[in-house]
């Protein structure tokens, strides 16, 4: 072999090992079998194990491109481009890598993963921390299982913003939530621009931010419930920051859980808590304020010295959206009407019947009408808190166009619905009505119309 064919990789494990490869493009784990080098490579390597992992400390670029399984892989599980797999990369050069795998005890770890579990990575969040403030002294007045369960009742309350605003739930903490929320992975994948990234990053702390406003309506409703039940109301505390954070699955290989790492996420949990001195109740930091400012409003600038941080740091008391938010402003007058005039479902169902008898239809032999798709109403009430987070509206949608399915509307009838629902809202509490939520109102319930009726044929094909 000529000299300068000669390929060689350099293990760095307990000790420094160099491996001659048979040929240049043999693939690292051909030259770690050649050289009879411990390499685990559970699926023969075929690209499914991943247990032939190695991190590539030097010569990436004498590397095989990721082939299509590999990347697959990669992108499902969030690699950075230090990770390859030995089975699939083909060496051209000198380079040097470390056995990810090199003991059972790493093998149980990474046979654990399980197929959509992410294995570390660095990205932008925005990371949200929420207390109860005063809950201890509700524990020492009640009774430990009402104590649980109406912790469990105010997580779960909690917890709705959160999830239908797109964010997801790191973990609850005593009696605290951490969660955090992540560009949509859709445009995660896209190879977007600056600029693009940087609108998406607004957007989801605009999301984040609405997820919170809405969590102070929610416990209104949940306090109102509270007082008539224990005498007692709760009050709560937020912190949020934004920025890098780590994110995988981290845990025992039994008892794993998503979760973000560093110091944004110290960030956020050291201004929930500076709440009590400041004797606010919602404070973002100067990250999240300057990105957005012109769309928040707050009642309070701080100028703070965090606790390890050496230098100081200016965090906002956040009171709102400065311009009205569509979906919030929905959500709210869904609320109102509910308790002015919980009669006008009824209005509206009515009508419903009205235009089903019209007709005498054959019902189709469709999957059986579940309970939950005739309660009409609860699907209703799902759809307005989930418009923040399409991919959950989805679900909304689909079972709502089985509902009319299942009782063979035509997609005219559903149509003629808009006005009805409209209608029955507006008579029913003149008050509440104004031009700004009629002009929402009509463009909410044409969209999701439009998508009922296009889900209602997908379903039908
Ligand atoms: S040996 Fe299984 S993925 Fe490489």
């Amino acid at each position: 072999m000529d000299k300068s064919d000669m390929v060689e990789i350099t293990f760095y494990d307990e000790e420094k090992t160099h491996l001659r490869a048979n040929q240049k493009g043999s693939t690292i784990l051909e030259t770690a079998l050649h050289n009879n080098y411990p390499l685990y490579h559970l699926c023969g390597g075929n690209a499914k194990c991943t247990t032939c992992r190695v991190f590539v400390s030097d010569g990436l670029d004498l590397l095989s491109n990721r082939n299509e399984r590999e990347q697959a892989l990669a992108d499902r599980k969030g690699w950075p481009k230090e990770i390859r797999l030995a089975c699939q990369t083909e060496v051209f050069g000198n380079i040097g890598v470390r056995r990810i795998i090199r003991d059972n005890k790493d093998l149980k770890t990474v046979t654990s993963e399980s197929k959509s579990s992410r294995t570390g990575e660095e990205c932008f969040a925005v990371i949200l921390f929420l207390d109860i403030k005063g809950f201890t002294a509700f524990t020492e007045a009640n009774l430990p299982y009402d104590v649980v369960f109406v912790l469990n009742r105010f997580f779960h309350e909690m917890s709705e913003p959160i999830l239908n605003n797109g964010g997801e739930i790191d973990k609850f903490i005593g009696d605290g939530i951490l969660a955090f929320f992540q560009i949509p992975f859709r445009e995660r994948l896209k190879q977007s621009s600056k600029e693009e990234m940087e609108t998406s990053k607004k957007e989801t702390m605009k999301s984040a931010i609405r997820s919170c406003l809405r969590m102070f309506d929610q416990l209104k409703k949940f306090n109102q419930e509270m007082k008539d039940r224990f005498n007692f109301t709760f009050d709560i505390r937020l912190g949020m920051h934004a920025g890098n954070v780590i994110y995988g699955d981290i845990g025992h290989s039994e008892f794993k859980s998503q979760t973000v790492l560093g110091d944004v996420v110290n960030v956020a949990s050291r201004l929930e808590a500076l709440n009590k001195k400041t004797d606010t109740k919602f404070l973002v930091s100067d990250v999240i304020y300057n990105a957005i400012q012109s769309s928040l409003s707050i009642d309070k600038k701080v100028i703070t010295k965090l606790r390890g941080k050496s230098e100081s740091m200016t965090a906002y008391s956040v009171t709102g959206f400065k311009q009205n938010d569509p979906i919030l402003l929905i959500q709210k007058y869904f609320d109102q009407l509910n308790v002015e005039s919980p009669q006008w479902f009824q209005n509206f169902e009515n009508e419903l019947e009205g235009i089903r008898n019209q007709n005498p239809r054959t019902i189709p032999n469709l999957e059986k009408e579940t309970s939950e798709q005739r309660n009409l109403f609860d699907t209703f009430e799902r759809i307005i808190e989930k418009l923040g987070n399409p991919v959950a509206l989805k679900n909304e949608i689909t079972r709502l166009a089985k509902f009319y399915q299942s009782i063979a509307f035509s997609n005219d009838e559903i149509t003629e619905l808009v006005p009805i629902l409209l209608r029955s809202m507006k008579e029913s509490s003149p008050s509440l009505w104004n031009e700004t939520i009629d002009a929402y109102q009509k463009q909410v319930w044409t969209e999701i119309t439009i998508q009922v009726i296009e889900t209602k044929i997908n379903l039908a094909i």
